[in-house]
């Protein structure tokens, strides 16, 4: 019987969130947090899962029955990836399979684990197949697997699940490219909030219904700034990328994305002197992050940790998927 053991990252967005999904492209970064997945064909011909992690423990259906009905949010995305591996490369199970998920960190902070699992469940299926996917191929199918849940997204989070590494990305992968950078000094701040991506993505719509010109406008200078932004980060020029920061930042605001917790955290950041700050992410909560020198890294910490967040050790520019067993 065949046992696959695969791993992925989770993500940080760097700059561009929200604009990336009318089609502007954003800047992420795979981060050192990775989730992992373990595939084990069995006798019986079941889909059984155990994710800990998300509360699902023994969950059980027929083989065939996979991707239908119901399903447990902490499921949806492998087993929607499963049913869409099988379908992309056209092939019948001769097994069951039990598979186990487990992650390095909390599905609170808003890594993407969800994307992250969905890869990791492509990936190791078709090894289990004996199927060999290109990494474009392993994005699609566990985009679609995003979209037919959630039906909104660009997809940033699960190609830097597949990809790694930094990338300048474009919604649907339609630009995925690589950047060819080091460790990205960031300190990572948790404000304790969960925030759903899909009600912060029409929130913004929403609020700016009566103008949308504004809103494209918004879009369009936001894009613009990750461009500067890109060239600023294969230079390190840090000093100019947080500047970059703190606009992406103030377009964030204008947006009504952020909260008073994420405002008080990068504020906090920058009052001592961090290079620049802003959330990362949907807004609403999740995380912020704040581009810093080694010298002031300890600094902005303690201020962060002052006004209520949570420091997470993470560093960026992380490996992509791989089968690690
Ligand atoms: O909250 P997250 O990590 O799913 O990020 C949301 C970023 C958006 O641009 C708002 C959505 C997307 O899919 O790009």
């Amino acid at each position: 019987m065949k046992k696959i053991t695969v791993s992925a990252p989770g993500k940080l967005m760097l700059f561009g969130e929200h604009a990336v999904v009318y089609g502007r492209p954003c800047l992420v970064t795979a981060v050192n947090q990775r989730i992992r997945l373990t595939i084990e064909e069995i006798d019986s011909q079941d889909f059984l899962l155990d994710a800990p992690d998300v509360g699902i423990a023994s969950y059980k259906k027929p083989l065939r029955k996979i991707g239908i009905g119901d399903m447990p949010k902490g499921v949806k995305f492998v087993e929607v990836a499963i049913k869409s591996v099988l379908s992309a490369v056209k092939k019948e199970m001769s097994h069951g399979i039990h598979i186990t998920t487990s992650s390095e960190f909390s599905s609170q902070f808003g890594f993407g684990s969800s994307s992250a699992a969905s890869v990791c469940a492509v990936v190791a299926m078709a090894e289990l197949l004996n199927v060999n996917l290109s990494q474009k191929e392993i994005f699609d199918i566990a985009y679609q697997t995003v979209l037919d849940i959630q039906g909104k997204g660009s997809g940033y989070d699960v190609a830097a699940a597949v990809y790694g590494g930094t990338l300048y990305f474009v919604i649907g992968g339609e630009k995925i490219e690589s950047l060819t950078i080091s460790d990205i000094p960031l300190v990572v701040g948790y404000s304790g909030v969960k925030a759903d991506t899909v009600t912060l993505i029409n929130a913004a719509k929403e609020r700016f219904k009566n103008t949308p010109e504004v809103l494209e406008k918004m879009y369009t200078e936001i894009g613009e700034l990750v461009t500067e932004a890109k060239d600023a980060l294969l230079k390190k020029d840090f000093p100019l990328l947080g500047i970059l920061m703190n606009k992406n930042q103030l377009y964030l605001q204008q947006l009504g994305v952020s909260i008073p917790k994420l405002d008080a955290m990068i504020e906090a950041a920058n009052s001592v002197d961090a290079y620049g700050a802003k959330l990362s992410g949907a807004g609403g909560g999740d995380c912020m992050i704040a581009l810093v020198s080694e010298e002031n890294k300890q600094a902005v910490e303690k201020a962060i940790e002052k006004v209520g967040g949570e420091i997470l050790s993470v560093k960026t520019n992380a490996k992509g998927v791989a089968i690690e067993a």
